[in-house]
């Protein structure tokens, strides 16, 4: 690759930092007096003209030295990234308008990279300013103010973030899946002029899901048509009963079309479909007394009612509480429509206290995301609960439901359980029980619950979902939503008749479905046994949770990334821990309600990586353990470094300067991934793994 002009390498980040090491350097303190009034961007050109000035001015320094070097070097990749798309575009014969597009996203990068590094400036400062006291850490003068040059640049840094949010749109700190993995799709990402703020927030959650997801399509494998081709084991769909649900869907008794199937219909859906949910919920829910029709309200799917449910219950920024690793999507779905927040309650594998399982859910574990959540001023209007859980697998018992209703009635807390997964419990080990079979719920008003055929029906593609609540003024608000997210008036009659079938449903459906998950689950466990994996061993879903972390060379989410990829690479998908927050890495979602033709050979795919991994690991300790002494220098060869919000210190007061190296060190790797993996070099190579991984981000 060319060297970058060198000029144009320099970073401002030189221009920016020379002169607060001034303050150090200087007794003077004209420089940081001049600091201040600097614009958030206006400043650069200032400090351009003081770093002009005091070219000559040496770094005694070797933190100051290597900071420098660590700067330039990471400039000098983002400026060379630049180049080369800057060379490709001025191939380009419309370029015109694409240069236009470069300078918009140069100047994006620019600032997301300013961000960045101000932060660490700022944190950098604040050390140095504690180390001050006798300390001689810079060389610093004695008469100089640091807290003030740090709260200064404090402020600047603060006015940055300000317009880096104004920038980055849909960048809310619920958005989670956004921000976490914001450095993949950021810098691909292209404000729209023509669009809203709204408008371009929703544009980023299509890109990095809903186009992945295309890409993945593009290249499905088939075992006629395409055996190379991506084995998806990361969807959460049940692919063991197409034949049943098409031989019933097709039924001519299914297919009526009547007058009133082709008028407007109510739009909580048509009232004798609503009808039969209540009596199916009853049957199958176990309920106490007999559902009723008037608290039935349908819309085309349960991601649909989250989101009708999050605009009808919070105000923007307020939020729901919600137990982590969860399915995804759930962001997605509030955040999209609402702007509602999900505050997390991390669950771990550990076993501790009153625990018995791994990743249990309690009430205390609740309530102190609650109180956190509280200190921080964010209002939590809600707790949200998956029972049967995704991806854990976990049901839960009636007293520990009802352990949860009671704390979230004692703090006004709604609840919205997603049932969603009822019928696909597929061992009589196990039972299901559904908060409706209670007798009493501790607050009936606030409670809520989601169900749909896309999962227990092995029917995605129908849009059907439906929420029980008493509370008449959550069916009013809800209401107004089907207007937009009805289900058509045919389909509605087509579920009826499904759901009435109570004998096709118990004799011949569930019977199967529950004998063919139960074959797929138990043939991919025996393999996962004898490749000696952990995993959570459970009876409901299409899922198993993987401890992938013995695969991992560090407990951190790049190299849970790095093995993601490497399944990729191998044509085979699977769901990274990460994407459903969950807050240990090395944790893996695998679905495995497919044929066994397809698992046989993703586990293949799985185990080779599995094995190369594992090999390759042990080599490397082998050479770590030769060259011992050698320094620990940043191995700039290393292929891929996903920056993970998780990774970033969060206070200065935790942090070292040598996290903070640390964390230099890493941005330069991530700027090096960006150059690798945007639509240079990597979008050509490999757009299939670029655009599949921003499918599996969200997408569940
Ligand atoms: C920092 O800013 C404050 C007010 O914004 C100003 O009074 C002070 O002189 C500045 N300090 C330095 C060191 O620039
Ligand atoms: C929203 O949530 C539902 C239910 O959990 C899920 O089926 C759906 O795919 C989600 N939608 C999106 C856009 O993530
Ligand atoms: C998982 O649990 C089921 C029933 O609870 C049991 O039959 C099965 O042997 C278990 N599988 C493994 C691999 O331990």
């Amino acid at each position: 690759m060319e060297k970058a002009d060198k000029s144009q390498c320099f970073s401002k980040y030189l221009f920016l930092l020379l002169p607060l090491l001034f303050c150090f350097s200087e007794p003077n303190a004209a420089s940081s007096s001049r600091l201040q009034s600097l614009g958030p961007w206006s400043g650069f050109s200032t400090l351009h003209r003081l770093r002009k000035k005091r070219k000559g001015q040496r770094l005694k320094d070797p933190v100051d030295a290597l900071l420098l070097k660590t700067l330039t070097a990471q400039r000098e990749m983002e400026e060379r990234f630049l180049q080369m798309e800057e060379r490709r575009l001025q191939r380009d014969l419309e370029a015109e308008e694409r240069r236009i597009q470069l300078e918009q996203r140069r100047f994006e990068l620019e600032r997301d990279h300013d961000f960045r590094m101000f932060n660490v400036f700022a944190q950098m400062l604040s050390i140095l300013r504690q180390g001050n006291q006798g300390s001689s850490v810079t060389g610093v003068a004695p008469n100089v103010d640091l807290n003030q040059a740090f709260s200064n640049a404090t402020e600047i840094g603060e006015r940055m973030s300000e317009e880096a949010k104004a920038l980055h749109l849909g960048q809310t700190r619920s958005d989670r899946i956004a921000s976490v993995h914001g450095s993949c799709y950021r810098a691909d990402f292209q404000s729209s002029p023509y669009l809203s703020v709204r408008g371009n927030s929703a544009s980023i959650v299509w890109t990095s899901s809903e186009e992945g997801y295309e890409v993945y399509h593009a290249d499905k494998y088939d075992e006629d048509k395409n055996p190379s081709g991506i084995i998806n084991l990361g969807t959460s769909e049940n692919k063991l009963c197409f034949d049943l649900m098409s031989k019933k869907l097709t039924q001519s008794s299914m297919n009526l079309i009547e007058p009133s199937l082709l008028q407007y219909p109510d739009w909580k859906g048509h009232l004798f479909v609503r009808e039969e949910v209540a009596r199916f919920l009853t049957y199958y829910s176990k309920a106490a007394a007999p559902l009723k029709a008037e608290n039935v309200i349908l819309l085309n799917g349960c991601g649909s009612l989250f989101s009708a449910l999050a605009m009808v219950l919070c105000d923007p920024d307020e939020a729901f509480l919600i137990a982590t690793p969860f399915y995804g999507g759930i962001s997605r779905n509030v955040s999209l429509c609402g702007n509602v927040k999900l505050v997390y309650a991390y669950l771990d594998s550990q076993v501790t206290g009153s625990c018995t399982r791994p990743f249990q859910l309690t009430v205390d574990k609740l309530k102190k995301a609650l109180q956190d959540a509280q200190s921080e001023g964010v209002k939590v209007r809600g707790l949200i609960l998956l029972n049967p859980q995704n991806p854990l697998g976990d049901i839960y018992s009636l007293s520990e439901l009802q352990d949860y209703l009671e704390f979230a009635k004692r703090h006004e807390l709604h609840v919205i359980v997603d049932e969603i997964y009822m019928l696909s419990v597929f061992d009589d080990s196990a039972t299901f029980h559904s908060v409706l079979e209670m007798d009493r719920l501790p607050d009936p008003q606030r409670t809520h619950v989601i169900w749909g055929v896309s999962k227990d029906f092995a029917a995605s593609g129908i849009r059907f979902g439906t929420l029980y609540t008493l509370n008449q003024d959550v069916i009013k608000g809800v209401a107004s939503f089907g207007y937009l997210h009805g289900i058509c008036g045919p389909m509605q009659y087509k579920i009826a008749q499904l759901l009435r079938d109570r004998d096709w449903i118990n004799q011949v459906y569930l019977r199967a479905n529950h004998e063919r998950l139960k074959a797929a689950h138990t043939f991919v466990t025996d393999e996962l046994k004898t490749l000696g994996v952990p995993f959570l061993n459970r009876s409901a879903g299409f899922f198993i949770w993987i401890d992938f972390r013995k695969y991992l060379r560090k407990g951190t989410f790049e190299e849970e990334m790095i093995l993601w990829r490497r399944f990729l690479e191998k044509k085979v998908l699977l769901s990274p821990g990460n994407s459903f927050e969950c807050n240990e890495p090395g944790w893996f979602r695998i679905i495995f309600a497919d044929k066994i033709h397809r698992l046989r050979l993703g586990m293949q795919r799985i185990c080779e990586v599995l094995e190369e991994q594992e090999h390759e690991i042990l080599n490397e300790d082998k050479d770590q353990l030769c060259q011992s002494e050698s320094e620990a220098t940043v191995d700039s060869t290393d292929e891929v470094i996903f920056v993970s919000h998780h990774q970033e210190p969060t206070s200065s007061g935790s942090s070292t300067l040598g996290d903070l190296i640390g964390l230099l060190q890493q941005q330069m790797r991530s700027s090096d991934w960006l150059q690798k993996n945007t639509v240079g070099q990597f979008a050509q190579e490999k757009p299939e793994v670029y655009d599949v991984f921003s499918k599996l981000v969200g997408k569940q």
